[in-house]
């Protein structure tokens, strides 16, 4: 068994994109990223704060936009509208959830598709979709570059994705299609999970629940990439596999902490840069 490192990985990619923004900032671009973060969530703010944080360490300009829990939509619509505008600014990213009362999909819908380095613009969607050059979400993105990092191609590997939400498990469809993989997505209404996950070359879990994967559920043999972030009774972060006993049974397995999360806050500094070299149509 070996584990995907994504923590080492992580400060690679930090390194070259620190050598990057070097060659922009010559050339007079700093990257700008603005990150509007809504309400008291402390998983939310805590996320904020670590993505502003490899930001300052990589020398890209980042300024957080920290709203009250009541603020209405018009208000966050108006924020957003000002940021497209601004030249200094070529990234915006809304943290997600938004409190209940806003429309989280009108707020998405707001960001300009150039500038939304989280890639959760429909027209970004639909281009993911198509296997066309566009931002692509930062977690299903460091999961293919964690694939790619260790050489495991996906093409006609049988996977299984289990959580089908729009910014992890339906990019990470589209990605593993686009590069030959056949994929299967199980989500809450699914019958038989154990059924899918068995079948499966990949698994790919991302639901947010303590222990979801049981050894049972698991091929010999199988590559398993661990989405969840949960926080145990005791403080200690850990993921939805129940990583002990799965990993005996794993050719490859990401740990958590360490695994996915890095590469998520790596690809949005990539993301961040890709918006700023377009910015000099570099
Ligand atoms: N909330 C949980 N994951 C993410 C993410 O990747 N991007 C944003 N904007 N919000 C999130």
């Amino acid at each position: 068994m070996q584990i995907l490192d994504g923590k080492s990985l992580s400060l690679k990619i930090k390194a070259k994109a620190k050598e990057d923004i070097k060659i922009l900032k010559a050339k007079d671009v700093t990257p700008g990223l603005a990150v509007v973060v809504i309400g008291d969530d402390i998983a939310s703010h805590t996320y904020v704060k670590m993505k502003e944080k490899a930001c300052e360490d990589i020398g890209i300009y980042s300024i957080v936009h920290k709203m009250p829990n009541d603020i209405s939509e018009d208000k966050i619509i108006e924020t957003i509208q000002m940021m497209n505008k601004n030249p200094n600014i070529d990234g915006i990213l809304i943290q997600l959830p938004l409190p209940k009362h806003i429309d989280t999909d009108r707020v998405l819908q707001t960001v300009t598709s150039t500038k939304d380095v989280d890639g959760f613009h429909p027209f970004n969607v639909g281009k993911l979709a198509l296997n066309l050059d566009t931002f692509i979400p930062c977690t299903p993105l460091g999961v293919m570059k964690l694939l790619n990092h260790y050489d495991i191609n996906p093409k006609g590997l049988d996977v299984c994705i289990v959580g089908a939400s729009n910014i992890v498990g339906k990019p990470m469809m589209n990605l593993l299609l686009n590069a030959d993989a056949t994929v299967d997505i199980c989500h809450i209404y699914t019958k038989d999970l154990k059924a899918h996950t068995l079948r499966a070359d990949l698994l790919i879990v991302g639901v947010g629940k303590v222990n979801l994967i049981t050894e049972d559920m698991v091929k010999e043999g199988a590559i398993v990439i661990d989405i969840g972030i949960n926080r145990k009774d005791d403080g200690k972060l850990t993921g939805d596999v129940d990583y002990e006993n799965v990993a005996k049974k794993c050719s490859f397995i990401t740990p958590v902490p360490g695994g996915v999360g890095p590469m998520t806050i790596a690809m949005l500094l990539e993301n961040s840069i890709k918006a700023a070299r377009s910015r000099i149509n570099d």
